[in-house]
């Protein structure tokens, strides 16, 4: 028995984390500083991931589903390669733990859908991390949208460009299918629009490996539509210096250094709404392109995402909160980004049900 695992659950929440590569060391250096959420276990066959639990102390499992046969465990996070997290999710379901299920929710639509069904038939609160949802940025620009304050939207340009170092490609299942910076990268900024935006119900795209070279896309352009009207163009490439990407503009998190630049520009017929820096731009007058624009700037405090996400995740898995990005919701932001590969497959446009 784990001797961090036997605190009492009412005073603790105690996860395993399942995974300790790039991410799961984000997800468990916040678990180490949160006040409601304690990290009990890790599991990773690595011998890096041993030495990194040893390193904080934490029990280590080569086999993560030895860690699930642990007592005591309120959830799990599963910050595995993509192509792992339909095992691995099923597996925990099947323990009746409540799922983190870092994104992509899995790499096939199919698998996805059989993890969401697994999970509501055993009554499993699922979640996807999708962590933008929790950002102060998004939560404000969300409620300024449906509050009406940009009219009929009609309209957004996203931009995720920026450098990966040659070396994140050394680790060979982000050189392969289903890893490209499509399901990597391009995934949060759909999942984000369609959060501020409501469905995309159609997609077009262009990708290319032009530059790296690898089995997946380096670059994709895309268009979208959503079901409210609005069109949209996002931008994404890995191999492109650049800032303009959410993750340097919002300072997310420490390792990337954050620039005064926005990422994301959305506009409707009665203003239009910069992200993250949430510049809000509209007419106080007499209205049209020759009259003066307003430009008004909101500084709110930041807040780290990943760890509201832990909150959030507690909160979700003790029944108090609905999850913010669903199984279901993760399942259909996967749908609209694995559009993208199929449109530049068929050159085609894609039709995703509203
Ligand atoms: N939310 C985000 O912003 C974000 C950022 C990066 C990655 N991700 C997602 O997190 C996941 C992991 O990505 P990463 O960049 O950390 O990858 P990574 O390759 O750095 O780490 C993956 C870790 O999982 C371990 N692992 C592999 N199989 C395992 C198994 N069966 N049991 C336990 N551990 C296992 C590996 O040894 C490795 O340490 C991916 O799904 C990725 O899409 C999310």
């Amino acid at each position: 028995m784990l001797n961090r695992m036997t605190r009492p659950t009412t005073a603790t929440f105690p996860v395993g984390l399942i995974g300790a590569g790039a991410i799961g060391r984000m997800h468990a250096e916040r678990c180490l500083r949160h006040d409601r959420v304690h990290l009990a276990a890790i599991a990773d066959p690595t011998d890096a991931g041993r030495v990194f639990a040893e390193s904080i102390d934490v029990p280590w499992f080569a086999d993560y589903r030895a860690l699930l046969q642990q007592p005591g465990l309120g959830g799990v996070i599963v910050a595995t390669p993509n192509a792992t997290h339909l095992s691995v999710g099923l597996d925990c379901i099947r323990r009746g733990l409540p799922l983190l299920m870092e994104k992509p929710i899995t790499d096939k639509l199919t698998e996805g859908e059989q993890l969401c069904a697994a999970a509501e038939a055993a009554g499993v609160p699922l979640m996807v991390g999708h962590q933008r949802r929790n950002n102060p940025i998004i939560r404000r620009a969300k409620s300024l949208i449906e509050g009406g304050l940009l009219g009929r939207p009609v309209s957004v340009n996203a931009m995720a460009t920026w450098l990966k170092p040659d070396s994140y490609f050394d680790v060979a299942w982000h050189r392969e299918k289903g890893a490209g910076t499509v399901l990597i990268n391009l995934i949060h900024d759909i999942d984000l629009l369609r959060h501020l935006l409501g469905e995309i119900t159609e997609v077009q795209a262009m990708t290319s490996n032009a530059v790296r070279g690898f089995e997946v896309e380096d670059t994709a352009a895309v268009l979208l539509r959503f079901a409210n009207g609005a069109l949209g163009t996002v931008s994404v490439s890995d191999t492109a210096v650049a800032p303009w990407n959410w993750d340097l503009a919002a300072g997310e998190a420490a390792h990337y250094p954050q620039q005064p630049v926005n990422s994301h520009f959305l506009s409707g017929t009665e203003a239009s709404l910069t992200l993250p820096r949430l510049d809000l731009w509209r007419y106080r007058g007499k209205r049209g392109w020759h009259e003066e624009l307003t430009h008004e700037h909101a500084a709110l405090h930041l807040g780290d995402p990943y760890f509201e996400q832990l909150r959030h995740f507690r909160a979700v898995a003790e029944g108090a909160e609905a999850p913010r990005c669903s199984g279901r919701d993760g399942l259909r932001t996967l749908a609209a980004t694995l559009a993208v590969h199929e449109s530049a497959r068929t050159q085609a446009p894609v039709r995703l049900a509203a």
